[in-house]
């Protein structure tokens, strides 16, 4: 008899380990949404427009969002909620709206089981559009059957585009998506078509609030005021190498945004710098700017006592505040298996940013801090 050592890994699962859904034959749950890459397509420039978030509407009870709740948890107590019972595709506008204040306040939040999936483009746009203009990316692909909007994060033995982009680096990359717009993503949507079969390809998020309110108060005053440019240069040429089927349709992107910017909804101060996209800090000479992204890109990855980690099925839905958080994907499972998404990303307002005070009160909002005398 072989020893549970030399079994295949497969067999080693008890019976009652839940595997996700696959098709038998090894083809796609969505075929409509596999990725579609066009060496022809263009997009044009968003240019500025005004933005009024819908969060601002909400009523902050929350109660047509949560009406048919059944169970809202936290995931962690700086980030990440998970909400049962309702079905995002029957929200309200007025729903909506509390959605976006929800998704500011927790950063992220998580539906399971939901019919987004399957109700189309245009209804996915439709509802996704409520909170800004929809970002067309610059070189990832869209689905085969249409939409330009929809970004297709696709990864499989047939398509290795996202695994050789990471090749020889570490896959877990904090950021913000399209951070050197002018007007970078607010309220964003993954709806989750297919996962590994075991277990993998989670969603790491952490807050940016956090982040900036877990720095000394004196500190924080240093970074007030600051700029820094975010460039997707990098991005770009990392896609395009290695034989990527990606195709370039938009010319590379730079813009100066706040290193501490304000939500327009909740006043909160989100630190706004990631390593994917932030290069420099405008007025420092290259060492000193070096120097201090490279401390707050450490703080944003190692502190894992502000984030979450987001699971997923197919219907799983993540809604997340780009303004207020980091992310990265884990890329953790075995190579070849299928894990395959959309993404849906509403442009949102030009970042605000915060304004150096006296006394801005935040650092008593940190009880670890407060209680300890460090304010
Ligand atoms: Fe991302």
């Amino acid at each position: 008899m072989p020893s549970i050592a030399n079994l295949p890994a497969s067999n080693n699962l008890p019976s009652k380990v839940a595997t996700r859904a696959k098709n038998e034959d090894g083809t796609p749950l969505y075929p409509d949404f596999m990725p579609f890459y066009d060496p022809l397509e263009k997009v044009d420039e968003i240019g500025l427009f005004d933005h009024q978030d819908p969060g601002l509407r909400a009523d902050p009870a929350l109660p047509n969002l949560l009406r048919n709740a059944t169970k809202v948890y936290n995931l962690s107590p700086h980030v990440g909620t998970e909400v049962e019972g309702v079905q995002l595709s029957q929200l309200t506008p007025e729903g909506l709206n509390e959605l976006a204040l929800f998704a500011a306040q927790r950063g992220a939040l998580v539906f399971r089981n939901q019919n987004f999936c399957d109700i189309g483009f245009e209804a996915q746009k439709k509802i996704v559009s409520h909170f800004g203009p929809l970002h067309v990316h610059g070189w990832a692909p869209h689905p085969a059957a249409g939409s330009a909007e929809h970004m297709i994060i696709y990864d499989h033995k047939e398509d290795l585009r996202v695994r050789r982009s990471w090749k020889g680096r570490s896959p877990i990359q904090w950021h913000t998506d399209q951070s050197p717009e002018l007007q970078p993503p607010g309220t964003t949507f993954i709806g989750m078509l297919e996962s590994p079969a075991a277990a993998g390809g989670d969603t790491l998020v952490s807050s940016s609030v956090q982040a900036f309110r877990a720095l000394s108060p004196r500190f924080r005053k240093r970074l007030e005021g600051l700029t820094a440019i975010h460039s997707n240069n990098d991005g770009v040429s990392q896609e395009l190498k290695n034989g990527s089927n990606a195709v370039m349709r938009r010319q590379e992107l730079t813009a100066e945004h706040p290193v501490v910017r304000v939500h327009p909804v909740t006043g909160e101060k989100a630190l706004y710098v990631n390593p994917v996209y932030t290069k420099r800090i405008v007025g420092y000479d290259q060492e000193e700017s070096d120097f201090l992204l490279g401390f707050l890109f450490d703080h944003i990855a190692k502190r894992a006592d502000f984030q979450c980690r987001v699971r997923y099925e197919a219907g799983t839905v993540l809604v997340w505040d780009q303004r207020v958080t980091n992310h990265s994907q884990t890329l953790d499972y075995p190579a070849g298996e299928r894990r395959h998404a959309f993404r849906l990303t509403p442009l949102a307002e030009k970042p605000i940013p915060s304004m150096m005070e006296e006394d801005d009160g935040e650092c008593l909002k940190d009880i670890g801090r407060a209680s300890l005398g460090l304010c």
